[in-house]
Parts: C-alpha cells; structure tokens; sequence
C-alpha cells in the first residue's frame, strides 16, 4: 500500500449490530447501521463474484438484483438478494459494481425525483459506499461530495482484473478516499483481492489510475492483434510467437493472458465486453 491522509468531511462512526429499527425517546423510528453487514449493487460477471467471495469469507451480504428470475442463481451461491434497494440501507458498507456512471448516479441519487430510492438518502449516517465500477472521475467526485453532505463515506476502489480474477480472489483493487474510512473497508479488500494500493485522499486520483491502466490494456490489446494477424498471414504459429515475447521483453499479465486468448483465437464469453472498453475514451 502507497500514501495516506485524513480527510475531514468523514466521521468515525460507532456502529450497532441491530437490524431491527428502535425507537427513540420521542418514539420516531431510530436507524442505526447494521455492523459489517454489506450491502452489494451491480452482481454482473464481476460483482457476483464478487459478492460469493465475500459471502464465502462469512460476511453477511444483503444483494440488490433488478430481475427476480436471478433471485434463486444467487441463493445457490449463498448470497441473500433481494429486489428492494431499500433492504441495504441499514447495511454498514455498500459496495457498488456498476457499468458505468449513469448507473453508478441512478443507484445513488434514485431512479425518481425524489430520490428516496437512492444510497443517498437512504444510508445512515457513518455507512460507506465502496465504489468499485470503473467510472470517470468527475462522477467520483460529484457522487463523493453528496455522501460526504450526508455525513456518509465514500471509498473508491475500481479494481484490476477479469471476472476469472475475481472469482479466484485475485483483483487488484486501487483505493483512494479519507483515511478513516478506507481502514474500514480494508478487511474487505483482503477478502476480495490479491493486493490493495491506497493512493490517497482523493476518490477521483483511483479512477484516474484505473482509466489510465484501461487505456493501456485496450491500446495492448490493438497491437496485439496487429502482430498477430502479421505473423499467422506469414504462416508462422502465432502460439509460438506469443511463447517467445511473453519469455522475452513482453511479459505483463496483458501480454501473456490475452496474447495467449488472441493466438488461440478464443473469444467466445468475453469477460469485459466493448462498451466497458470503451468508456475510457469517453
Ligand atoms: N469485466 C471485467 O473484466 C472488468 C474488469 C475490471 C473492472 N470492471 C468494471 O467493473 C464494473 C462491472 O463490470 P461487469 O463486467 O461485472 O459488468 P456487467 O456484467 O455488465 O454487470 C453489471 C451489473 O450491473 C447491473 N446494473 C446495471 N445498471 C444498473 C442500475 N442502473 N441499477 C442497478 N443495477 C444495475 C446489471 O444488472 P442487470 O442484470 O439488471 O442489467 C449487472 O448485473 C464495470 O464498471 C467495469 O468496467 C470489469
């Protein structure tokens, strides 16, 4: 792990394992968050993995699915999961594993105009949103600041890695956000990865480097597939051809995973498909 800075606008919080909601003295409804429960969004190829691992660890999950037909797919991974978003918002963390940033803010600030279906306004106090899509940095900060005016935390956290890596417990995860918070959360990125970088304060400075590194695999993944279509048109094996520069000067996990994929020609069930891709240009 790499840096670290307090950041004010998050607040310790104590935490109250109940789930059940109190009554205060004046007998309105009291909301206290429900200590290491997570709540997840967005179980895709990614988050469901994601998700099964966290559960296999024995974190209780609460999961939001859009389609009751996945409701008994995630039972069978032992993931409870349930169609009503509001179910998560007692949970300590919520972890978010989205497409992209219309769908990280639909998720946040609410499908309506009231936004009462949204993490924003739901959330107690103290509860963190991990956000772990790979979303552009002015929406980092736009969705950070509201959690922040609501005294909630936001960690960033996209990750490295394909759903074979997520499922095998072996994402890299890149985390930035207020110190006291990323803390809490570190437990869980233990759980979900291979290796955690903490690069600061600032949310947006992760997925600044996660976009960056997306921009060079995809540019890796073009010249790739140049020189592989100039080494099979000159009839050489383009497996060999990988083989050699995978042993030699080229032997990042880009090189050897998807050269291996591109020699092969094995596309069949991408892991991360075009419009991922292409919202780093974006
Ligand atoms: N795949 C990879 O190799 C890879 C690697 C590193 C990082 N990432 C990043 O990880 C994130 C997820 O990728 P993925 O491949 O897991 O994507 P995915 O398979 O398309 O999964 C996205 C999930 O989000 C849900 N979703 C979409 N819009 C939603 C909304 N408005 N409200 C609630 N749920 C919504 C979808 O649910 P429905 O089923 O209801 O549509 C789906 O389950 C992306 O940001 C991606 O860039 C992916």
């Amino acid at each position: 792990m790499t840096g670290d800075s307090t950041d004010a606008r998050s607040i310790p919080v104590a935490v109250d394992s109940a789930r059940s909601p109190s009554r205060g003295a004046n007998g309105q409804r009291v909301r206290t968050l429900s200590k290491g429960v997570v709540g997840f969004v967005g179980l895709g190829r990614m988050g469901t993995a994601m998700a099964a691992n966290l559960v296999a660890a024995g974190r209780s999950v609460v999961a939001h699915m859009r389609h009751p037909e996945r409701l008994s797919e995630l039972k069978a991974l032992g993931i409870t999961s349930t169609t009503n978003i509001a179910d998560l918002f007692d949970c300590e963390f919520v972890v978010s594993m989205l497409p992209n940033d219309d769908s990280v803010r639909e998720v946040v600030f609410g499908r309506n105009q009231s936004g009462l279906d949204g993490l924003a306004l739901g959330l107690v106090p103290g509860a963190i949103h991990i956000s772990m899509s790979t979303i552009s940095t002015r929406a980092t900060s736009q969705l950070a600041a509201e959690h922040a005016r609501r005294s909630q935390g936001y960690v960033a956290a996209p990750v490295f890695g394909n759903p074979d890596a997520a499922r095998a417990c072996e994402i890299y995860i890149i985390t930035a956000g207020a110190s006291v918070d990323v803390e809490r959360c570190l437990p869980l990125f233990d759980i979900l990865g291979q290796q955690t970088f903490l690069v600061g304060s600032e949310p947006s400075a992760a997925n600044l480097i996660k976009l960056a590194g997306n921009m060079m695999t995809a540019t890796t993944l073009e010249v790739l597939g140049e020189v592989i279509a100039l080494i099979r048109k000159h009839g050489l094996n383009p497996e060999t051809f990988v083989d050699i520069l995978t042993a030699t000067m080229f032997g990042g996990r880009v090189h050897r995973i998807y050269g291996g994929k591109i020699a092969a020609q094995t596309y069949a069930a991408p892991g991360f498909v075009l419009p991922l891709a292409l919202k780093t240009y974006a």
